[in-house]
């Protein structure tokens, strides 16, 4: 048995903290929560690949994890669990069965916990998925059907290439389902060109690439200067989303709804990202245009939503929930990486000892872009000039 670094989240810790900061969540230390711990690796089967973490990129549920408000997910795995579901690393080795991947390999990995028979996942690894041992590790094993080979040539760093295992396949699966559907109600011989819009972070940024690179009028909806500013570079136009305070009262999403109109030439948003809920969603709804589509794989201000269904059903504008790509929505996101897919990276790449720091700098909403932390030292000679 090999034993290697590892942080954890542990119903202990969540316990001391709440006990610390009490009910109010602005005074929650996400950093006291994740520890520096230790994780015994399983042995490497016939169908399993052993690798060594380069880096990391900090994803949005580890602050659900930690402060366990939605469900405390820690308890629900038996007390500890071990996070990290995005990860960029080096294969060391590999089982009797494998073929696709050698030592020496870099790749990434994907989320996707266990598919249902058409490929979508019923659970995601290192959060709900049993026995799933995450990546914020020095080392792990994983299953071979995990791995995708890294596409170290498509004019990424390694940092940029880090920030997407997780977010680019969640965004490419938000932009074909919500494309798709909203094709099947207006055909492109009917309308080539459609008003998008993403609000927040790093995937409905995605979100926004993949629907600029087909040709569409993208904007995004965020509160971050910085983030908007480096869309701008893309074509994708900013919306100061604290201009209209959060979108707290109901005036603030009238002004923003006029703002849509007035940017869209009256037409308003055909297509909409929303992946926060809470105050967001009504706004999202309010800016549609008829026949929109309004998608969303996150729920970080609510679980809840509400809207009038008449209206809606007149407008014709159809709600999607979605979750995660399947194993080869995975691998065809992967291709977009640098081509379509420039992601916005944080100023700072942390180090492995600051990663607790980096998801209590996410729980502030501080950061400048996706989070990376570098956990690999040394790194191999393939990506030496990507650093
Ligand atoms: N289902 C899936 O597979 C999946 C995958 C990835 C993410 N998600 C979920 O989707 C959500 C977004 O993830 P992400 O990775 O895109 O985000 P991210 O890069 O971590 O950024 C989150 C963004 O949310 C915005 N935000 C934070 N607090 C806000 C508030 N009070 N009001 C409005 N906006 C606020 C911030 O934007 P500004 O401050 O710039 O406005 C911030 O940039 C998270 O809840 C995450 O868990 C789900």
């Amino acid at each position: 048995m090999t034993t290697v670094p590892a942080y954890s989240i542990s119903t202990e810790t969540i316990a001391q903290e709440q006990e610390r900061a009490g009910s109010d969540l602005a005074d929650f230390d996400v950093s006291n929560v994740i520890q520096l711990d230790e994780v015994e690796l399983p042995p490497v089967g016939p169908n399993d690949v052993r690798m060594k973490i380069l880096a990391v990129s900090a994803e949005h549920n580890i602050d659900h994890a930690t402060t366990a408000d939605t469900i405390n997910i820690a308890d629900a795995r038996g007390g500890k669990m071990y996070p990290g579901n995005s990860a960029t690393g080096e294969v060391l080795e590999v089982g009797a069965n494998v073929t696709k991947f050698k030592p020496g390999d870099v790749v990434v990995t994907h989320c996707n916990g266990g598919p249902d028979e058409y490929g979508f996942p019923t659970r995601i690894w290192a959060y709900d998925a049993e026995d799933s041992i995450g990546w914020y590790a020095k080392e792990s094993v994983v299953g071979d059907w995990q791995l995708i080979h890294a596409p170290l040539d498509c004019g990424l760093n390694l940092w940029e290439i880090a920030a997407l295992p997780l977010r680019a396949p969640t965004a490419y699966h938000l932009w074909r389902r919500a494309i798709g559907i909203y094709r099947i109600k207006v055909p492109y011989e009917r309308r080539a060109r459609v008003n998008v819009l993403g609000f927040g972070g790093g995937v409905s940024e995605l979100f926004l690439m993949l629907a600029k690179a087909e040709g569409h009028d993208a904007w995004f909806c965020s509160g971050s200067p910085e983030r908007r500013a480096a869309l701008e570079k893309l074509g994708i136009e900013g919306i100061d989303q604290k201009a209209f305070n959060r979108f707290a009262s109901r005036d603030d999403v009238r002004a923003f709804t006029k703002e849509c109109r007035a940017r869209t030439d009256g037409e308003l948003m055909h297509v909409v990202c929303d992946m926060l809920r809470g105050p967001v969603f009504a706004a999202g709804l309010a800016c549609t245009a008829r026949q929109a589509v309004n998608v969303s794989a996150g729920w970080q201000l609510s679980q809840q939503v509400d809207y009038n269904s008449t209206l809606m059903s007149v407008k014709q504008v159809t709600i999607d929930h979605t979750h995660y790509e399947t194993p080869e929505g995975c691998a065809a996101a992967t291709e977009l990486y640098g081509k379509v897919f420039k992601p916005t990276i944080h100023k700072e790449v942390y180090a492995w000892e600051d990663l607790p720091r980096a998801f209590q700098e996410m729980h502030l909403n501080t950061q400048t872009g996706i989070p990376i932390v570098r956990v690999a030292d040394d790194m191999p000679d393939s990506v030496k000039g990507l650093l």
